[in-house]
């Protein structure tokens, strides 16, 4: 799927006078950041829900058979769990590539564990992006993630992964926990080399 949304991430945010940012992880920057970072904090933020509502051709799935990895949705009084990483502006080059199947940049306040706040980014797949799947009965979502694989492995552990990763922060997801239920019996194996980092 050819939407790279590498070069318009580039033009959304200046850093300017900003030598360190804060970015906000819901999905797999949770359980593997894959890039340096100078502080990594348990955060928040509200107004959003997390869902397996994003396609995945490049890291969990294949042009041919996506897989679904996690996006954010606005759901008023929601508040998403996730983790905070103080980064470098350099950073962005690295995520940016790596979110490029159709994850922008957007400015965002966290609210950390002790109660205080910061502004930072976060990376949103927004329902205009052409990877962009949408709603299924939990039992559609659990049945795809179960059958899709990619390079940077098989869809079911980006799951079941993610879910581990929150309930280690003590923070279960209902919606996460609920596809995990979902998952038919495990026998694929993983047909990929898994060299990517997502
Ligand atoms: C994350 O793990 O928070 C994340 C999700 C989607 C795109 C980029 C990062």
């Amino acid at each position: 799927m050819d939407i790279d949304t590498t070069a318009v991430n580039r033009l959304r945010q200046r850093f300017g006078e900003h030598e360190q940012i804060w970015l906000f992880g819901y999905g797999s920057l949770i359980f593997k950041a894959g890039f340096p970072y100078l502080e990594r904090k348990q955060a928040s933020i509200t107004g959003h829900v997390r869902r397996f509502w994003q396609g995945s051709h490049d890291h969990r799935g294949t042009p041919e058979f996506p897989g679904r990895v996690v996006t954010l949705a606005p759901q008023a009084g929601a508040t998403c769990s996730g983790m905070a990483y103080l980064i470098l502006p350099e950073v962005f080059d690295y995520l940016d590539h790596r979110e490029k199947n159709g994850y922008l940049r957007f400015s965002t306040t966290l609210t950390f564990d002790d109660g205080s706040n910061a502004q930072a980014l976060v990376y949103i797949a927004d329902p205009d992006n052409a990877a962009y799947l949408g709603p299924a009965t939990d039992t559609a979502i659990a049945g795809q993630i179960a059958a899709a694989s990619g390079p940077s492995g098989r869809n079911r552990d980006y799951l079941t992964e993610l879910a581990d990763a929150l309930a280690g922060l003590g923070k279960t997801d209902p919606h996460v926990q609920a596809l995990v239920d979902c998952l038919p019996p495990d026998s694929s194996p993983d047909t990929f080399n898994n060299t990517d980092s997502r």
